[in-house]
């Protein structure tokens, strides 16, 4: 009820008298007066004028499943949020929950990870109130060679969202056009690093990693981890030069829940173009203006071996297209570190 009840006083246009939602939703005035009294408490604050109603002026930035859930839409591929305020990895919740037959489009996020996993067996630091640490759990009907393209998409629909609304924050929130124009040209900077590393100017500001229970021929279930660092101000020696956060590179304060849904939504648009096809044909022209790489030189370490290329952007499955500096030869790089 206090899902549909914020989405109500969301989605107004001004005031909503109790009356109106007691109708709506075939509950008694206590029930809801009891709702906003909870919302207040998770630091929702109301405009309450008598004969007038209720009115939101000002949402504080938590990631509840009620905050989450009211700002979907009905056709978003996620369907449920399950928020813990900490746990040891979103993606270890998710793998359990779909051991347990957990159903697909459920979201697992939480305020703060105590083992926050990376990709090549990093830890993934992720303190509380600094970030978006989330796991996309889903059950696609396609082969386990299809799966790594997921994350493709799934870094697509990262980057898209917080573009969209880190603007649409900043306007919002900066009163100053100076300031305006500022964040939103270090916004169109927000890019994709191949395969799936986030960046805005460069600096890495969303790591995802993706993770799978499959046989031969049929995958069970894919679990998509992402971490996006959002209001991060310090990193660890060995990462800070690489590092960054969308408020050290924007000066924008975005509201977290608002990234979330907007991934919902967009996660939802390409990953739809993917099922139709089940490749990435639908999607490489989008990705590939969304990436740094393309017509650059990057450094690219595969298994051991280092070397220079002009990266031109990716294939159908997700390969790197590159043109090698010393050979001339052109590749096509399934794996490996590719710096900028
Ligand atoms: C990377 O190394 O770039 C990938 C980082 C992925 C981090 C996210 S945070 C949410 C989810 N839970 C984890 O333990 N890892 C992923």
């Amino acid at each position: 009820m206090k899902t549909k009840i914020l989405k109500i006083l969301r989605n107004a246009d001004g005031f909503v008298s109790g009356q109106a939602i007691c109708e709506s939703l075939g509950v008694s005035r206590t029930a809801v007066w009891k709702v906003i009294n909870q919302l207040k408490e998770e630091g929702y604050e109301f405009d309450a004028v008598s004969n007038k109603g209720y009115r939101i002026v000002n949402y504080p930035d938590i990631l509840t499943k009620s905050e989450i859930e009211s700002q979907l839409d009905k056709n978003d591929i996620i369907k449920k949020i399950v928020f813990f305020d900490e746990t040891d990895s979103t993606n270890n919740r998710a793998k359990k929950a779909a051991e347990e037959g957990e159903e697909s489009g459920t979201l697992f996020i939480t305020e703060c990870q105590t083992g926050g996993r990376g990709r090549r067996g990093r830890n993934w630091v992720s303190p509380p109130g600094s970030g978006i640490w989330m796991t996309l759990l889903i059950r696609p009907d396609i082969r386990p060679d299809e799966a790594s393209m997921l994350t493709i998409v799934a870094a697509m629909a990262v980057s898209s969202a917080i573009t969209k609304v880190t603007k649409y924050d900043a306007k919002a929130i900066l009163s100053d056009e100076k300031d305006i124009s500022f964040a939103d040209n270090k916004i169109e900077q927000c890019k994709i690093k191949w395969p799936n590393d986030i960046v805005l100017d460069k600096k890495k500001i969303c790591g995802i990693l993706t993770e799978m229970s499959a046989e031969p021929e049929h995958v069970n279930y894919v679990v998509t981890g992402i971490g996006i660092n959002v209001n991060t101000t310090e990193f660890a020696d060995e990462i800070k030069d690489m590092a960054s956060s969308i408020f050290v590179q924007t000066g924008v304060r975005i509201k977290r829940s608002h990234v979330v849904a907007q991934f919902a939504h967009d996660f939802t648009e390409y990953f739809n173009r993917f099922i139709k096809t089940q490749d990435l044909s639908l999607l490489v022209d989008d990705y590939n203006k969304m990436l740094i790489n393309a017509g650059k030189t990057v450094r690219i370490e595969e298994r051991g071996d280092a070397y220079t290329a002009e990266a031109y952007g990716i294939d159908n499955e997700g390969r790197l297209i590159v043109k090698v500096d010393d050979t001339g030869e052109e590749k096509k790089i399934i794996a490996g570190e590719v710096s900028v």
